[in-house]
């Protein structure tokens, strides 16, 4: 039986990673496909997966014991602050902004803050690794790091339409801090204390 283990990726492994994440994007497959086995969105390009890395992101990837091949990937990085840009991300900087002024304080009683939420994803598993708990442990493994960075949380957002990852979220015990539109879609911003 195939086994896998957990690594910090480097900047080395950009290629593999970038290869990926473009197929988990889906680009052939009728949106029904699409929504019921996950996809990932926007520029996953081979200059972008390096500009990442070179930004100070960090990803976790699932690596084939017997094969070295890379069969799955996480992101972390810094929570987003800026609330201009023209990406989702606009809309988890503002969510966060609301929480920060309002002084809310999540289930475990500590403030939403974005200097203590630490965010995760673009995540893909391949599709031949599939079912194997990939993906629970991409995102369990991001509790030690953002401990380690003395986050108090980890989060990330999902567009609602992506009902495969929603439940995978939800089945790996993240649970809805709010929602927000981005360019008329609706996205859940998920959240864990750690
Ligand atoms: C969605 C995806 C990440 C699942 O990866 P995986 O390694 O097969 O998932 P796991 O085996 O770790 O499953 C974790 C839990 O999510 C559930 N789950 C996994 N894929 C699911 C799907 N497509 N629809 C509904 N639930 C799903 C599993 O049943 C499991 O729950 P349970 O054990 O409590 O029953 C993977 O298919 C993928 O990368 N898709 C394309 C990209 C994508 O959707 N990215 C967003 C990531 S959340």
């Amino acid at each position: 039986m195939a086994s896998y283990s957990m690594v910090n990726a480097s900047i080395d492994d950009s290629e593999a990673i970038s290869s990926l994440l473009q197929a988990a994007k889906r680009g052939g497959l009728a949106p029904s496909q699409r929504i019921k086995l996950g996809y990932v969105q926007g520029d996953m390009s081979l200059g972008l997966v390096r500009r990442r890395f070179e930004r100070g992101f960090g990803a976790l990837i699932a690596v084939d014991d017997s094969t070295g091949e890379i069969v799955g990937v996480n992101f972390y990085s810094d929570a987003p602050s800026d609330t201009q840009v023209k990406h989702p991300l606009t809309g988890v900087a503002s969510s966060l902004q609301g929480f920060q002024e309002d002084g809310r304080i999540d289930e475990a009683g500590y403030p939403i803050r974005f200097d203590n939420s630490m965010m995760y994803g673009p995540m893909a598993v391949t599709d031949h690794a599939s079912g194997k708990d990939l993906a629970r442990k991409l995102i369990e493994g991001m509790v030690p790091i953002a401990q380690q960075r003395a986050d108090a949380r980890i989060i990330s957002f999902v567009d609602n339409a992506n009902s495969a990852s929603i439940a995978v979220h939800r089945r790996v015990g993240l649970s809805s801090l709010t929602e927000f539109e981005f360019e008329g879609r609706p996205y859940t911003l998920f959240s864990r204390n750690v």
